[in-house]
């Protein structure tokens, strides 16, 4: 199963997806997750990113196309794989169309207000990347995550300015994939401003529907 999860920044995708996968045998792409690990590194991919990424602006589409090209490829990825956060443009879809068949595109919605609530009282964990919010879903002891013990922080690009980006940057590059995978007959949207458990079970629906 390769499916695409599409949706502004911080309406939930990696979320959901960290709690479906296991459930489907498929493992998550984050091109998120790939890139911050690398700006961890700071190797020199990673020192170019963050400059785009603290920015809320996209990474170059030849940097990210490379990156999911040899993401896919890998030995784990042969059960089927969500791609989360990419593709972002249009360039990065039809790279995405010449390499492999996708499934289905699940595009996930919530209202803007909803989102830079979820945005601004998101911590991630600085050891495993696991995701929280403080009022929505907040770990057990304050600061400290339920999976590893790792720092809770709160990510450079969630602050006021990074956000306002993030969303203008979505509205103009990645909305209109909302058109071209409907026009692919693969898009199936997904109500975001939901019950976390209640989005689970619509996106599991929809997904179990093309095993
Ligand atoms: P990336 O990490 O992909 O960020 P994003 O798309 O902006 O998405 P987020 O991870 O911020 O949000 P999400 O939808 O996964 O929400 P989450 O589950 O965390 O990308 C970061 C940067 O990397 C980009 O800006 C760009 O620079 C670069 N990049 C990445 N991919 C790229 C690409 N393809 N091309 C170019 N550049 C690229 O949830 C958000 C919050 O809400 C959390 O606090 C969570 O706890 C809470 N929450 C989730 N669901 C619910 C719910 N149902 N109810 C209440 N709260 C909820």
């Amino acid at each position: 199963m390769k499916v695409i999860f599409l949706g502004p920044p911080g309406v939930g995708k990696g979320t959901v997806a960290t709690r479906v996968k296991d459930k489907l045998g498929i493992i998550q792409i984050s091109t998120g997750d790939i890139l911050r690990e690398e700006v961890k590194k700071e190797s020199d991919l990673g020192k170019k990113a963050k400059e785009y990424m603290d920015e809320g602006q996209l990474v170059p589409d030849e940097i990210v196309i490379k990156i999911i090209k040899r993401r896919v490829q890998k030995e784990d990825a042969r059960e089927g794989f969500i791609l989360d956060g990419f593709p972002r443009t249009i360039p990065q879809a039809e790279a995405l169309e010449g390499e492999i068949e996708i499934d289905k595109v699940i595009n996930f919605e919530a209202p803007e207000e909803v989102i830079i609530k979820r945005l601004s009282g998101r911590r991630v964990c600085s050891e495993c990347g696991a995701i929280y919010h403080i009022k929505n879903i907040p770990p057990k002891k304050e600061g400290v995550c339920d999976k590893c013990g790792g720092e809770l922080i709160q990510r450079d690009d969630d602050k006021p300015e990074a956000i306002k980006e993030r969303l203008e940057v979505y509205k103009e590059q990645t909305e209109p994939l909302i058109d071209f995978y409907k026009k692919r007959n693969l898009l199936v949207t997904v109500d975001a401003d939901q019950e976390l458990n209640k989005i689970i079970e619509d996106t599991l629906k929809v997904l179990k529907s093309i095993e």
